[in-house]
């Protein structure tokens, strides 16, 4: 099927629907310098736990869920709104599909924001890692993930070229994935506004629990932002993907694989063995997609290297997938059993965490953010291009730094905690591992602030982006497909 596209027609084509694009992809520059700080508040407080000034709204425990709810739900979630709105209206050639109801996706989800900023450092949570805000905010998201879905695949369903692009295939899976997470995690029996207690229990509870931590990794962390790499590196690139095929087979690989791997999070627990067992196939086998996926993208700048040297919003791009190579080469590995006798409860796991957060998810967002910016605001380029090459080095810094630091942490912290003496008893106790982390904490923070002081950098960058041009209403080309 050949398509071509003019202009050229009497009546002015329509325009896409851009404001909610607009506003997700601003909120997201600014939840990202919130969860950002809150990350840097709570590295502060491991290396100096005087920190929170006896505070209890500002103590460690409250301020983590915080700090992960932000980076997560509120920066990836807005990222993933705005660029999944922008690049299915693109790639259909149509406005979006009910735009009262993007709206109100909008406003609702900075409403769940806020709501989740004031009850967490009050201390209201269920206790369930990223499922950590209370039933009324639940229902309110799932509300909102609804008319997400409708506006979405009311688009895809209203488009005016035949074929669905690879982008849309990682946006929808995340969509329904994470719909089908949270409604069946979130299962509850309330007994007060602010509190509620898990419908399942135990094992099961657990269970449930990390297929649902697992996936949103797998869907709202990674299918998402694949979405962003199929959509963003060939534009800005200015190359098609490498290979189609491949991104096919890649993408029902993923998602398939995806769903069986959350029992690496309960490897020697009550979980029965087998369950555990399986986990570990399958974490094994998602090494491939993975993979598949990250050259796919990669390859896609082959003939076209060079731009590298001179354009940043291509190096955060290409660098943030080799941050998700190197995270999703190092989970496989993490969930082999006998590694992960050594890595579970140590900062390995919180060292992995930021390959892929800061490395793949942070990095990726801020090139796509970086793209999309300047052409919302009726302009050719950001504000500052030195100001992003800045950036990207801060950034990229930053994180080796903390991953660095994490990494040695980690397998100190396994081995001093495994060695014994001849006579069986502990060479070291707990406090001698936590005395010996000291200094990479205070590495880590070093790391922290610098990736913070980048997102500053950005959001100065779109401050002065949107005050130098216009929101500008982007008409769709015509669309006339032969067979
Ligand atoms: C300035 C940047 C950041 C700093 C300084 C930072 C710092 C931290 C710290 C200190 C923790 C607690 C670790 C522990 O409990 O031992 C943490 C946890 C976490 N952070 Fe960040 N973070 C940053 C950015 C991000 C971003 C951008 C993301 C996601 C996109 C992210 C996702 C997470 C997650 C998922 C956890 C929980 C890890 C686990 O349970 O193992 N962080 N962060
Ligand atoms: C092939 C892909 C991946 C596999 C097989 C994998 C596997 C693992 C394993 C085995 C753990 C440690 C579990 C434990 O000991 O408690 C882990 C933790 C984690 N991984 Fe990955 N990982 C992958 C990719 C990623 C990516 C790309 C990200 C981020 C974007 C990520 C985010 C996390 C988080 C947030 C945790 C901590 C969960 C918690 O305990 O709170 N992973 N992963």
């Amino acid at each position: 099927m050949a398509i071509s596209a003019s202009n050229s027609s009497q009546a002015a084509p329509p325009v896409y629907s851009d404001t909610v694009v607009r506003g997700f992809a601003l909120f997201a520059v600014l939840w990202g310098v919130v969860g950002m700080l809150v990350g840097v508040i709570i590295a502060a407080q491991l290396a100096w736990p005087e920190l929170n000034f006896g505070l209890p709204w500002i103590s460690y425990g409250r301020l983590r869920p915080l700090h992960t709810n932000a980076v997560i739900f509120a920066f990836g979630g807005c990222v993933l709104f705005a660029t999944s709105y922008h690049v299915v209206q693109r790639t259909c050639q149509t406005r979006l599909f009910a735009p009262g109801l993007a709206m109100f996706t909008l406003v609702g989800w900075q409403v769940v924001i806020v709501l989740a900023a004031l009850s967490l450092p009050l201390g209201f949570t269920t206790g369930k890692e990223y499922a950590e805000l209370e039933w009324p905010i639940d229902i309110l998201i799932a509300v909102i993930w609804v008319c997400y879905a409708i506006v979405f695949f009311g688009t895809v369903g209203t488009r005016k070229v035949r074929h669905i692009y690879v982008a849309n295939w990682f946006f929808g899976a995340f969509i329904i994935a994470v719909a089908l997470l949270h409604i069946v995690n979130s299962a509850e029996i309330p007994v007060s506004l602010t509190k509620s207690y898990s419908a399942y229990a135990g094992v099961q509870d657990a269970m449930v629990q990390w297929w649902y931590g697992h996936n949103a990794v797998g869907f709202f962390l990674t299918a998402g932002f694949l979405g962003m790499m199929y959509y963003y590196i060939p534009k800005q690139a200015g190359r098609p993907v490498y290979s189609y095929r491949l991104s096919i087979v890649h993408f029902w690989a993923l998602i398939f694989t995806y769903m069986w791997a959350g029992p690496h999070h309960l490897h020697y627990t009550a979980l029965p063995d087998w369950a555990q067992s399986i986990g570990m196939v399958f974490s094994l086998v998602l090494l491939a997609p993975s993979w598949g996926g990250m050259i796919n993208g990669i390859m896609t700048l082959s003939g076209a290297w060079h731009k590298l040297r001179d354009d940043p919003i291509l190096k955060f791009l290409i660098v943030s997938l080799s941050f998700y190579g190197m995270s999703t080469f190092e989970g496989p590995m993490m969930s082999i059993k006998t590694v992960n006798a050594l890595s579970h409860y140590t900062d390995w796991t919180v060292g992995h965490v930021h390959s892929g957060a800061l490395g793949w998810v942070g990095l990726i967002s801020m090139g796509a953010l970086y793209h999309l910016i300047p052409k919302l605001f009726g302009r050719e380029k950001m504000y500052s291009v030195r100001a992003i090459e800045t950036h990207f080095w801060i950034a990229t810094i930053g994180i080796v730094l903390y991953i660095a630091a994490m990494w040695i942490a980690g397998v100190m912290q396994g081995l001093m905690w495994r060695a014994v003496n001849p006579d069986g008893t502990l060479v070291y106790s707990f406090v001698e591992s936590v005395k010996a982390t000291y200094p990479f904490y205070v590495i880590r923070l070093m790391g922290g602030l610098l990736y913070l002081s980048g997102m500053l950098i950005m959001a100065w960058n779109v401050v002065k982006t949107v005050q130098a041009g216009k929101p500008e209403a982007v008409r769709i080309p015509l669309v006339t497909a032969h067979a």
